[in-house]
């Protein structure tokens, strides 16, 4: 007889709108050799389409409403008993749009990833297309990055440019970056999933047990 095989480890997406990316998150690991399984996703939006992808993709969801509580302890608290009843193994902030306390990056210190739209460490925060527009930047892109305490600021793991044409708008630009984050945010999760990347106490980033001297880089793809 054979043995069963050893679990898979347990993903948790946190978001806050839309979620094409929770949906490429699932997707991906819905091919069989994926190394992880998506457990649950969590929204602090009641409203969020997200929620509707979730149940349509027949995966668990929990809504935790920032706006019924009145400090950012007290979301993150409520937030935190929901996320332990699925005890996940990594959890990836996808378009989750509220700042987490230091103590909540803490208990997911090296298990806690997000997903930034530009080339970090440029326009950290919000509205980064326009900035990288108004900036006459020519090359723009996305940024994997652990979490820490510092807000976008953690080590980069990955990152993927698209060119700047003269015609883009901060519309179109965000329309480039989602696609290339559809792409990134798997083969980053499965490089977890699979024990490859870890974040080391110096916080640097450990790739198949060696330091890399800067984020990995997804070429331009034509
Ligand atoms: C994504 O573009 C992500 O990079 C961004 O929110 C969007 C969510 O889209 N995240 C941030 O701005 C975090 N500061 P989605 O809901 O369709 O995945």
């Amino acid at each position: 007889m054979k043995a069963d095989p050893a679990p898979k480890p347990g993903i948790l997406i946190l978001a806050s709108g839309s979620g094409t990316n929770f949906q490429a998150l699932v997707d991906a690991s819905r091919q069989r050799d994926f190394p992880g399984d998506v457990v649950a996703v969590g929204c602090n939006n009641p409203q969020a389409f997200v929620l509707e992808r979730a149940a349509r993709s027949g995966i668990e969801s929990f809504t935790v409403n920032h706006r019924d509580f009145d400090s950012r302890e007290a979301f993150d608290a409520a937030l935190l008993a929901h996320i332990q009843r699925y005890n996940p193994d990594v959890i990836l902030l996808a378009g989750f749009m509220r700042i987490l306390t230091t103590d909540f990056v803490r208990a997911f210190r090296g298990r806690l990833l997000n997903i930034h739209p530009s080339l970090l460490p440029r326009y950290t925060g919000l509205n980064t297309h326009q900035r990288a527009l108004d900036a006459g930047d020519e090359v723009h892109g996305v940024s994997i990055h652990f979490v820490t305490e510092e807000l976008d600021g953690g080590p980069v793991i990955a990152q993927a440019q698209v060119a700047i044409e003269p015609d883009d708008t901060a519309d179109s630009l965000a329309e480039k970056v989602q696609q290339k984050e559809h792409l990134l945010y798997p083969i980053v999760l499965r490089w977890f999933c699979e024990g490859r990347l870890s974040l080391s106490a110096q916080d640097q980033i450990l790739f198949d047990g060696e330091a890399i001297p800067g984020p990995l880089v997804l070429p331009e793809q034509p």
